[in-house]
């Protein structure tokens, strides 16, 4: 028990070398679509970076068909249309949830900010583990409070949410197979999260190593250079 508990989760994206797993991103999505996209939105999250490489990696075709079940109002038709990938994910429509886009970046930190910092450079942010924490961590227990049902849970500050517990386990069924017990489901939703949060981890990720390779091997450079330099004045 207690609130405020995060158990930890292995991601493939973690690391300095870790990768978004794209089979993962397509389950979690498919989480999304199918349960939290009920109350919460995406807002911040063009459809048409469902293709990217290095995310989801899905096809246009598929990106068309899924955008199109969304409609957006469009004010030059003064009428609604459906989505085209250029379009961003729907907001929020329950007015108190929020808009997921962000959340795992918004949660992040339960690998620090103690220490060195050392366990988020190779575990990972904390961010996806506090939300499949979060949709594990339902207590069964349940109290009204001012009109307002709340929820028994280990991982929320507090120990008490009002969102309902919305994951059983077995709530989608993967094409892929995968297993889908409330373990895997969370844990898959939860990546598909951090994504959104972070698209161009990848990208980052390679960027800093190939400067760390790049200023280790300037490094080299530079003291072969001093030795030289200093050579006839020992
Ligand atoms: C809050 C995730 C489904 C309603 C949240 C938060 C997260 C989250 C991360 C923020 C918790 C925090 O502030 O630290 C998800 C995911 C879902 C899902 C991943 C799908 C698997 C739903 C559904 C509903 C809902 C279906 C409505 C029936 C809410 C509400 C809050 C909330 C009302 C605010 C709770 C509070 O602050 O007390 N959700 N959610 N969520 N969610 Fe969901």
């Amino acid at each position: 028990g207690g609130a405020g508990h995060v158990e930890n989760f292995e991601y493939s994206f973690e690391g300095p070398f870790g990768k978004y797993d794209q089979n993962q991103l397509q389950r979690g999505l498919q989480v999304y679509t199918e349960v939290c996209s009920a109350c919460h939105g995406l807002k911040f999250v063009p459809i048409r970076t469902l293709s990217d490489e290095g995310g989801p990696h899905m096809d246009e075709d598929q990106i068309r068909a899924y955008a199109a079940q969304f409609d957006i109002f469009d004010p030059e038709l003064d009428d609604d249309r459906p989505r085209g990938p250029a379009d961003f994910f729907p907001e929020s429509g329950l007015e108190n949830a929020p808009d997921l886009s962000m959340m795992a970046k918004a949660r992040a930190g339960f690998h620090g900010p103690y220490g060195l910092g050392i366990n988020q450079f190779f575990k990972g942010m904390g961010g996806p583990e506090y939300i499949a924490s979060l949709l594990t961590g339902y207590t069964g227990e349940e109290k009204e409070q001012a009109g307002v049902t709340f929820y028994e849970n280990t991982a929320f500050p507090g120990g008490w949410i009002s969102m309902a517990p919305p994951l059983y386990g077995e709530d989608v069924e993967y094409a892929d197979g995968h297993a889908n017990d409330l373990h895997h489901i969370a844990e898959d939703v939860s990546a598909f999260l951090m994504w959104t949060a972070e698209p161009k981890m990848m990208a980052r990720k390679q960027a800093g190593f190939v400067g760390v390779l790049f200023l280790t091997i300037l490094s080299v450079l530079l003291y072969l250079t001093n030795k030289r330099l200093w050579a006839p004045h020992k």
